[in-house]
């Protein structure tokens, strides 16, 4: 926990959700980690303050790489990029995680950002609901027996949100076109949303997601529409902050009264570039889960201080205990 800055508390669900990845040994315990979701990306990395600055967390990210490559993954994203992440990318408001991926030659291929807006008593700035108002749509919770339909909607439209669509089956707010087909889709849930962010959101938080119009009717405010009927509906339901995570959309959010909150900086790795290294022979060596095995490095590491490697797999309870016994 000591690794992470006040801005940055270390989220306990977040942490739940990794399964896989490498701890670092110094001496007598724990001093850093790196999760490693075998989908193809580090969703977190940390090294101990007291021993930052030895090449720990370089050797970490090394060994994460090589051994998420020997497992078949093509690019390494930090942050998102697996199954699960906690953010999107590398948070800007820590600019030495930032500099850290850079001078390790990992590639930035943009910026993404979160939103939030405290809905107590929300109202849509004018020229927004004017918008809406104009759309022509009255976007409604989808029922059991819209389901099948939205899933078809995403799957033509928005492949990558069937994941998060088939996970639900309430929180979905459909807008339907004249004709009563589905013109775009949302994503919304609150007060108390699942949310690994709810620690620094406060009390009563929620989440609106995947705000999806058909492609043909873009820019007729049915996008707009949803939003702030998604808004509406979460603040009668007694909802306070509401977080718009990943997304590009800037201005569109913010016409409809929602302010930046985080930024991040979405790295993925450089092209491999070295032979196979001790590290991923460290994870095959690891075998089953929780197997932990010693390390000879066979070749120079930045890391060289880092005296064992072993790997934790599909026990998130013991990630837990292992990162937070490095607290010195
Ligand atoms: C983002 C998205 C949902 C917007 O839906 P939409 O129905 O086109 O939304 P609207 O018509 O209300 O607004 C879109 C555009 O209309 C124009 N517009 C909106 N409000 C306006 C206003 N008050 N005055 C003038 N122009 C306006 C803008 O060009 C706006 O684009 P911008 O927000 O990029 O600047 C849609 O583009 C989409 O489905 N994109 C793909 C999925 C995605 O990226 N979703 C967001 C991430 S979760």
């Amino acid at each position: 926990m000591a690794a992470m800055p006040p801005s940055w508390p270390l989220l306990p669900a977040g942490i739940a959700m990794l399964a896989d990845g490498l701890v670092a040994e110094a001496g007598t315990g724990p001093v850093g980690l790196a999760a490693a979701d075998r989908a193809g990306s580090v969703p977190l990395i940390l090294v101990h303050p007291a021993c930052q600055g030895r090449g720990i967390g370089t050797g970490l990210l090394a060994a994460a790489v090589d051994a998420l490559r020997a497992g078949g993954a093509g690019k390494v994203w930090a942050g998102s990029g697996g199954d699960r992440y906690i953010w999107p990318g590398v948070p800007r408001d820590l600019p030495g995680a930032v500099a850290f991926f850079t001078a390790r030659g990992w590639r930035h291929s943009y910026d993404t950002l979160d939103l939030v807006a405290d809905l107590a008593g929300y109202r849509p700035p004018a020229a927004a609901a004017g918008r809406a108002a104009g759309a022509g749509v009255s976007p409604a919770l989808a029922r059991a027996g819209d389901l099948a339909e939205v899933m078809a909607f995403e799957a033509a439209t928005f492949p990558s949100w069937v994941r998060w669509f088939s996970a639900r089956t309430e929180g979905i707010l459909v807008a339907r076109d004249a004709e009563g087909k589905i013109a775009g889709t949302l994503l919304l849930d609150g007060p108390d949303a699942d949310t690994v962010y709810a620690p620094m959101l406060g009390p009563a938080a929620g989440t609106i997601g995947c705000v999806g119009v058909a492609p043909p009717l873009h820019g007729r405010g049915i996008g707009t529409a949803l939003v702030i009927q998604a808004s509406q509906l979460l603040s009668q339901a007694g909802t306070r902050a509401c977080h718009i995570g990943w997304t590009a959309s800037e201005a569109f959010y913010r016409r409809a009264g929602y302010q930046p909150w985080r930024r991040y900086a979405m790295f993925h790795s450089p092209a491999s570039s070295r032979p196979r290294s001790a590290a991923h022979d460290a994870l095959r060596y690891a075998g089953p889960p929780g197997l932990r095995e010693s390390l000879q490095p066979r070749e120079p590491e930045p890391a060289a201080q880092v005296a064992t490697m072993r790997r934790v797999a599909g026990n998130p309870p013991r990630m837990m205990r292992l990162s937070t016994s490095a607290r010195r």
